[in-house]
């Protein structure tokens, strides 16, 4: 089953509620994580579970009402189910009744690598690499100016 992390039963440690892992990550304290391989076995219609942004929900009970179908849920039913819940486009209700069906985290190991700049288009690097671009494409026309001066000053002296 999935891996507990007590809050801080010997009393020392942090006091924030919040425990470092082995990995160096720091986790809050008395949440449930699932492995990938744990949440897999939820892949049925009288047992459903989804992750969505690294979260783990059981919709078992919420596959007749989903405006959108149960077989939809179903069909991703012990996955990962992000990319399509987003690619719908659902509203802010839909997000905010997910809380009722959390039942934890997906495990640290099985997160895929950090993805800097979510939700964000820019790679890193792009935004410096544009603006050297512009400073020399500034400093080319500065020169240009100054030279073309310097050549008319010379042919009316
Ligand atoms: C996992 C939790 C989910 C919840 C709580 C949820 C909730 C909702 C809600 C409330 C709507 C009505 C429209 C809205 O308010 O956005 C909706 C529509 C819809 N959902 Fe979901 N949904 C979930 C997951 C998914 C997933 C994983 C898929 C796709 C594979 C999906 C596909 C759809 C579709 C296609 C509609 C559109 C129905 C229409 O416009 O006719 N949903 N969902």
């Amino acid at each position: 089953m999935g891996e507990e992390i007590n809050d801080n039963p010997s009393g020392s440690g942090p006091a924030d509620n919040t425990v470092a892992e082995g990995n160096g990550q720091t986790v809050e304290a008395g949440v449930q994580y699932y492995t990938l391989e744990e949440i897999r076995l939820h892949n049925m219609s009288t047992d459903t579970w989804l992750i969505i942004h690294d979260k783990v929900y059981d919709l078992t009970c919420f596959l007749e009402e989903h405006p959108g179908g149960e077989e939809v849920l179903i069909e991703q039913a012990g996955s990962d189910a992000t990319e399509s819940f987003e690619d719908v486009g659902h509203s802010t209700d839909a997000r905010e009744m997910l809380m009722q069906y959390y039942v934890g985290e997906l495990h640290m190991d099985d997160r895929s690598e950090q993805k800097p700049n979510e939700g964000n288009d820019a790679k890193p690097g792009e935004s410096s690499s544009w603006t050297t671009w512009l400073i020399l494409a500034i400093v080319a026309t500065v020169v240009g100016i100054v030279y073309r001066f310097y050549v008319f000053e010379h042919k009316s002296s």
